[in-house]
């Protein structure tokens, strides 16, 4: 054990690790990461693509850094119990615990064995958006079994490398974006957004707006990237297709979009 980690404070720090490109992390994000005392990476499977993408940016940016495996909970994702927004809500509130649960035995077993320091959690672009691990965190500090500090380091987000991707700004002039889910897509456009980033895609379905135009990407920053941007009805059979591809290819899809009316 490395001595000088025996009796340090503990610290969880959950870093933004961007969309998968592992030439984008900050100089803050490398830095915290060959200083910390282990990573937590969560493993939802074997063969977990996203596990595997967070082990080569720890193998390119902090390869002696030891790993934590912690498996993650499974979720109830059937349709009975997912249908409605409320319903949904639940299971993941019920996850968000059965994670923290997990979480917080890992830590307890790691902290003992390096003597404190610092936990990394690699988040999936940045922490911000459309993910749990800030509710988990504060959810392992709710339960009182672990005392620790925390913070919070950004990363690029999906929907800043389909900006950059496509060399667009999100908005028109001085005007706002919507940022929702595909969920929620059909209640934004019958509540009049006009400018709408869609995350948590599954497929991607654009019926309806036809004459809008969109900005897609799939497995931004990975060698399995697409884009397509166009008018929808013309570019819609496209992106079905390029979506398979990168599926195909990476065995793996993740999509993020742009459409403005
Ligand atoms: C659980 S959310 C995590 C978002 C992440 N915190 C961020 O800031 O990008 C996952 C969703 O983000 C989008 N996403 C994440 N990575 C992506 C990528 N490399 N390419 C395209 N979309 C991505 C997709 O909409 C996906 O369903």
């Amino acid at each position: 054990m490395d001595s000088r980690r025996r009796g340090i404070a503990r610290r969880v720090r959950l870093v933004g690790i961007g969309a998968g490109d592992p030439d984008q992390l900050t100089v803050e994000a490398v830095e915290a990461l060959r200083s910390a005392a282990f990573a937590l990476v969560t493993v939802k499977r074997e063969d977990d693509p996203l596990a595997a993408a967070r082990l080569a940016i720890l193998d390119r940016h902090a390869p002696d850094l030891r790993v934590v495996e912690v498996q993650d909970p499974s979720r109830d994702r059937s349709p009975t119990s997912t249908s409605t927004t409320a319903g949904y809500e639940g299971v993941v509130a019920d996850w968000h615990d059965a994670r923290a649960e997990a979480w917080e035995r890992a830590l307890e077993t790691s902290w003992s064995a390096s003597g404190g320091g610092d936990a990394v959690v690699l988040v999936w672009g940045d922490p911000a958006f459309y993910d749990s691990t800030i509710r988990v965190v504060e959810k392992v500090l709710a339960r009182g079994v672990l005392a620790f500090t925390w913070d919070v380091l950004p990363g690029i987000s999906a929907f800043q490398l389909l900006a950059a991707r496509h060399r667009i700004v999100l908005h028109e002039v001085g005007q706002p974006i919507h940022v929702t889910t595909e969920r929620r897509l059909a209640d934004a456009v019958a509540a009049g957004e006009t400018n709408v980033v869609v995350f948590l895609t599954s497929r991607t379905d654009l019926t309806g707006l036809d004459d809008w135009h969109v900005w897609w990407g799939a497995n931004l920053g990975a060698a399995s990237e697409r884009l397509v941007a166009g008018r929808v009805a013309d570019v819609a059979p496209a992106i079905a297709d390029a979506r398979a591809a990168a599926k195909a290819e990476a065995g793996w899809v993740m999509d993020v979009l742009l459409l403005r009316r």
